[in-house]
């Protein structure tokens, strides 16, 4: 009598624990789901503000190259950061990880790069790209007219766009990189040859000064490029 007294104890207990146990995993799944959403659709909204803002630089050299007879662009990449960049860099910067924190200050989640041939292409594009109405220019870094002191150069611009989506319209916050081609041949085997590589300090030094050599030898490129440019522009034959 006792034994089954306490058999049916110890199967409803047993019961309990498993209804427990599978209501907690309900409750976790549903926290990671209310977590998880917000931030699958903010980046979402970063991807239309990327194809927004690359369109707009296409449009503008479609339209430049039916004038000039030339493109002012060489070429459009973008990127976005992934989550765990997202996530390391808020923790970097003491912004707390909730994705309204994040969309206000982290400006660089949506990337994009564009290449000219020219200096003054740059500075062409960016007069355009501000002078269109539904641009707002948050943040300036010219680092061609101050360069860093990697020898880093490009223009730097974070910019507020619309997205329009099913029912509302959304300003969103996207980097654009203008670089002239060897400003980016530059800023690419930089990274590549000294990003997280553990080289001792007096060789890494020494890497560091080389690479400025570089920076300054294709910054005299540029000038000598533009000049050619302008100075073949004054023989540009009438059609
Ligand atoms: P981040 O936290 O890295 O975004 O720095 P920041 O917010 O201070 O922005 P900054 O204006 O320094 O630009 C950062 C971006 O510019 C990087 O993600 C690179 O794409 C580029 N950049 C800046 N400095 C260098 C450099 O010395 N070398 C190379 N190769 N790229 C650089
Ligand atoms: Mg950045």
């Amino acid at each position: 009598m006792a034994e089954s007294i306490l058999g049916t104890l110890s199967e409803s207990i047993e019961e309990k624990k498993r209804k427990l146990a599978e209501k907690m995993e309900k409750q976790m799944l549903k926290r990671l789901h209310s977590s998880a959403y917000p931030m699958k659709e903010l980046m979402a909204f970063y991807r239309c503000a990327q194809m927004e803002m690359e369109t707009k630089f296409r449009v503008l050299d479609e339209q430049f190259s039916l004038t000039h007879d030339r493109n002012p662009i060489e070429s459009i990449s973008s990127r976005l950061k992934t989550l765990d960049h997202i996530y390391e860099k808020a923790k970097r910067k003491g912004i707390p990880l909730t994705v309204e924190a994040i969309e206000n200050g982290i400006f660089d989640i949506a990337g994009v790069r564009v290449v000219c041939p020219f200096e003054k292409d740059i500075y062409m594009l960016r007069s355009s790209i501000l002078s269109q109405d539904d641009i707002t220019l948050v943040e300036e870094r010219d680092y061609i007219k101050n360069p860093k002191e990697s020898g880093y150069r490009s223009l730097h611009l974070i910019l507020e766009i619309p997205i329009f989506l099913q029912k509302e319209k959304r300003m969103m916050k996207v980097e654009v990189q203008l670089r002239t081609m060897a400003m980016d041949q530059w800023a690419s085997l930089e990274h590549r040859l000294m990003y997280k590589k553990d080289l001792p300090e007096d060789v890494r030094e020494e890497m560091k000064k080389k690479l400025l050599e570089c920076a300054a030898l294709n910054r005299r490129l540029d000038e000598i490029m533009q000049d050619v440019k302008d100075t073949t522009d004054l023989y540009q034959e009438e059609d």
